[in-house]
């Protein structure tokens, strides 16, 4: 994508998030302007707050539904591990130990996994450690791994999708000495981004419905939510801010960028701080991919306003025609080919590639940058595929209505590989499917090795520790993870929530 092409696009995909709120938010804020005059063009979107923050020890987190405000005016039923739309953020440092009690007081079964933290079997929130309506879990583990952007969401059996959609999720920074002492923005200037899009339903609930295409495709929102709120708008200043960005979409790969066109500073990723930052124009996350991104708006005029987006792109399932093969289960090409998805939606939410405003920024505010440069990032120690004692294979195939991996579609109680422990294997993950596949690994944080196919190879964002990485239609990626933390039965899967929903998932056990 060229970069004029993109700019017309940033604010194209303004114009199109405006004209697709459903119908139920229209109204409540037609109500809303009627009753209170509008003094500014943004009092129709509300402002970004992060989570509030709670530490690992002594932690209850109380799962329930609850009435949120999801914009001004607009009160929406929510699940949430808290009070707000979405959970706290839980902020830990390597070496504390976790005490966490999950109190269920959901109408449905549910448990909390903590995606991306080595943990013991009995921490990891399996779907078979699910608990019922008026029970409590105990955690309790040590936080081993390193700083980094970790998060964390339910993972009941065929009911992720929507408890983590409705909002049962929360970000979980780690922090440690290393990265203390590299001095990054913090404070009001390290902004945790929980991504998610949503569709309201003309009743006022969030939809949550995958038609037949979309329980291939997956689910897709017409609107993007950063920490539980439609749409948000950040007043900031002239100088560095630390945006933590976790994608917690139901099946979406977000392009971040911005919509001026400006470059980023990607310091961070999965696993935590990059072993040398890069400066990049976008980045590609899906779904349980994380980016630790330093943007500059020093030398912006006040009152200018920047947005951080999801750029649009040619959504792999219509590229190459592969789309094609779905028949009437696909989205037709005609839609959202070519990348232009934002102009030709319709009840079923901004297609896969297309055009999202996330989070608007409004330069409110001059003040002398204080900028940060890069500089050497902590040593990094990463998995070593030389040391790999063996490689598997697995393959992602979605055809007739089902996921699976290697043909099978997961059941709880079957163990598909068993690995020893202390060993570094390679893992080989094939896309045999129209649809993008983030795969994540529970457990381990690996190192992606090699892409053979399709991007051909490994991104810029996905250098370092990784827990999830997205394998495109065509695409062959090799990674090495070395299994030396835990012993027990822990999961690996496609992280398109309706994906692992319907079973493309797979239980692996360390002995
Ligand atoms: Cu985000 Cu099985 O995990
Ligand atoms: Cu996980
Ligand atoms: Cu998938």
């Amino acid at each position: 994508m060229d970069r004029r092409h993109f700019l017309a696009l940033g604010s194209a995909a303004g114009l199109a998030a405006v004209a697709h709120r459903g119908p139920a938010l229209e109204a409540a804020m037609a109500a809303y302007h009627a009753k209170r005059p509008r003094r500014h063009p943004h009092l129709d979107r509300a402002l970004l707050r992060p989570p509030p923050e709670v530490s690992a020890a002594n932690l209850t987190l109380r799962a329930a539904a609850r009435r949120v405000e999801i914009a001004p005016g607009v009160p929406v039923e929510v699940w949430s591990p808290g009070d707000g739309p979405v959970g706290p953020t839980i902020r830990a440092r390597t070496g504390d130990t976790a005490t966490i009690t999950l109190e269920n007081a959901l109408a449905e079964p549910t448990i909390l996994h903590w995606h991306g933290l080595r943990v013991p079997e009995a921490a990891d929130g399996h779907p078979r450690l699910a608990i019922a309506p008026g029970s409590t879990y105990r955690y309790t583990f040590p936080v081993i791994d390193r700083a980094g952007t970790y998060w964390y969401h339910a993972h009941p059996h065929h009911r992720t999708g929507v408890q983590a959609y409705r909002g049962m999720t929360g970000l979980l920074l780690v922090n440690d000495a290393a990265e203390e002492a590299l001095g990054l923005p913090d404070g009001a200037h390290e902004v945790p981004l929980l991504i998610q899009d949503r569709r309201l339903a003309a009743d006022g609930t969030f939809a949550y419905e995958p038609a037949m295409h979309e329980q291939m495709e997956g689910f897709f929102g017409d609107a993007a939510f950063a920490n539980g709120i439609r749409l948000p708008t950040m007043p900031v200043e002239t100088t560095t801010y630390r945006l933590r960005v976790v994608n917690a979409t139901t099946s979406r790969v977000l392009r971040l960028a911005l919509s001026n066109g400006h470059v980023m500073t990607l310091i961070g990723n999965d696993g935590g701080l990059l072993p040398a930052a890069e400066t990049v124009t976008s980045v590609d996350l899906g779904t349980g991919e994380r980016a630790d991104l330093l943007v500059d708006f020093a030398h912006l005029p006040v009152g200018s306003r920047v947005t951080l987006v999801s750029a649009p792109f040619a959504s792999p399932a219509r590229m190459g025609g592969m789309g094609m093969g779905m028949g009437g289960m696909g989205r037709g090409m005609g839609r959202g080919a070519g990348g232009m998805g934002a102009g030709g939606m319709g009840a079923g939410g901004v297609p896969q590639g297309g055009a999202m405003d996330l989070v608007e920024f409004t330069i409110d505010r001059a003040v002398t940058p204080r900028g940060w440069s890069p500089r050497p990032l902590p040593t990094l120690v990463l998995p070593d595929p030389e040391r790999a004692t063996r490689t598997r294979m697995f393959h992602f195939n979605s055809a007739m209505m089902q996921h699976d991996i290697n043909g099978r579609a997961f059941d709880m109680e079957r163990i598909d590989e068993t690995v020893r422990f202390g060993d570094t294997e390679v893992w080989t993950f094939v896309n045999d499917s129209p649809f993008p596949h983030p795969v994540h690994m529970h457990e381990v944080q690996f190192q992606v090795i090699e892409r053979v196919g399709g991007r051909a190879r490994v991104m810029p964002w996905e250098r370092g520790l990784k827990d999830t990485v997205l394998v495109y239609p065509g695409e062959r990626v090799s990674v090495a993870a070395t299994f030396d933390r835990y012993r027990g039965r822990f999961l690996m899967h496609c992280h398109n929530m309706v994906h692992e929903d319907m079973g493309m998932m797979m239980n692996y056990a360390i002995v």
